[in-house]
């Protein structure tokens, strides 16, 4: 994975434009005012990574495989306990952690840093190396504050009590698919500026990791490395097997030929519930659409320019595969 690098002098402007205008503000109590502002700020985008961009929610939840996309289960956000296991190409079983504050069954006692560790090395506060299904590799990478905007929010989730049952591993957690090396400190990330299409889109492509899902699965797991992008990774859900596409540039396997407006229909439909509120037979897909496509627009967008710059890579796939 390449290091997302790029300047954000935005942030400093939107810094020193907040700084006047808070020194312009003369009535009362205008700290305490801004204050509440920016944590309403910080609380709004962690909700918006947490629900619709990050997959916290998708794999931490309980999802019903018995509407379309497998939305979440109301009422189960954070409380972990979905299985990943074979029929998802995991050589065992390994289960989305109970992340809600729950004290005795989530992470109630964890304190920020705890969680900063376990998102962005993979470390859990018992000292546990998490299994690189749960995408510290790509959050390794992700700006702070968007880290701490999404620690801020999920430190807000319903309590749930669910004991989630440890994962059982055909291997040692040591010889799980090892990822590049991970940056100590997350301290020098930066966010794209949000108008640099391409570098912002593969921001959050990273932090949404639709590689790890669209690139072929090998005894080492998804292949990342080599032929990110390029689909057919293969699920087995209830009902039917489906394969993931290639969303490289390739015109003729890929997605090369879309337009914009083919890729944001892609998403839009399902941020109403009848979009997914139905059984869609033996034509199920694992692509957490009901939550994906709460994406704003321009972020779509952003994506979409990002993956337009993604070399080619000749697959076929078939997305439902007997
Ligand atoms: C692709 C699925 C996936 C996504 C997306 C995901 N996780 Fe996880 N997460 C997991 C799994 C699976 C585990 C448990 C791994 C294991 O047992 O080795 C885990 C473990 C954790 C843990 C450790 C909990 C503990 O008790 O040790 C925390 C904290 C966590 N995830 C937070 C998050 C947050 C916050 C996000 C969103 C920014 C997120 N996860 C996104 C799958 C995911
Ligand atoms: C949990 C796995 C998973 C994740 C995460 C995921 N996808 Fe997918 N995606 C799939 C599968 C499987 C399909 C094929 C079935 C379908 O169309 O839903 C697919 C289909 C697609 C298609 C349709 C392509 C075609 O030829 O019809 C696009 C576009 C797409 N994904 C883009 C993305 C983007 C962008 C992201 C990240 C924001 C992403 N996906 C995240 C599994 C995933």
């Amino acid at each position: 994975m390449k290091k997302i690098i790029a300047l954000s002098a935005i942030t400093c402007l939107v810094i020193a434009a907040f700084y006047f205008s808070s020194c312009k503000d003369k009535k009362s109590e205008p700290q305490a005012n801004n204050k509440e502002d920016s944590l309403a700020k910080v609380m709004d985008r962690g909700k918006y990574l947490v629900e619709h961009v990050a997959g916290c929610i998708d794999c931490h939840s309980k999802r019903d495989f018995s509407k379309y996309s497998g939305p979440v289960v109301p009422g189960t956000e954070g409380g972990g306990g979905f299985a990943f296991d074979e029929k998802l190409g995991l050589p065992g079983v390994v289960y989305g952690r109970n992340i809600t504050p729950d004290p005795e069954t989530g992470i109630g006692t964890w304190t920020d840093d705890d969680i900063l560790k376990a998102m962005t090395q993979g470390i859990s506060k018992n000292g546990d190396t998490l299994f690189p299904l749960m995408p510290y590799v790509n959050y390794n990478y992700m700006a702070k504050e968007d880290l701490m905007s999404i620690i801020a929010y999920i430190k807000t989730l319903k309590p749930i009590k669910n004991k989630v049952p440890a994962r059982q591993l055909m291997m040692p957690i040591s010889m799980a698919y090892p990822g590049p090396a991970l940056q100590a400190s997350v301290d020098g990330n930066i966010r794209p500026a949000e108008n640099d299409l391409v570098k912002y889109g593969g921001y959050l492509a990273n932090m949404a990791d639709c590689g790890t899902c669209h690139s072929p699965l090998t005894p080492q797991g998804p292949d990342v490395m080599t032929r990110k992008f390029a689909g057919g990774y293969t699920f087995q859900l209830p009902a039917n097997k489906v394969t993931s596409s290639n969303i490289t540039s390739d015109s003729a396997t890929g997605i090369g030929t879309w337009t914009e407006e083919r890729f944001l229909n892609k998403f839009i439909p399902y941020r109403e519930e009848k979009g997914y509120n139905y059984d869609p037979g033996n034509q199920n897909t694992v692509m957490p659409l009901s939550l994906l496509a709460g994406m704003t627009d321009a972020d779509l967008k952003a994506i979409y320019a990002y993956l337009r710059t993604i070399k080619p890579i000749s697959n076929k796939v078939e997305k439902f595969p007997k």
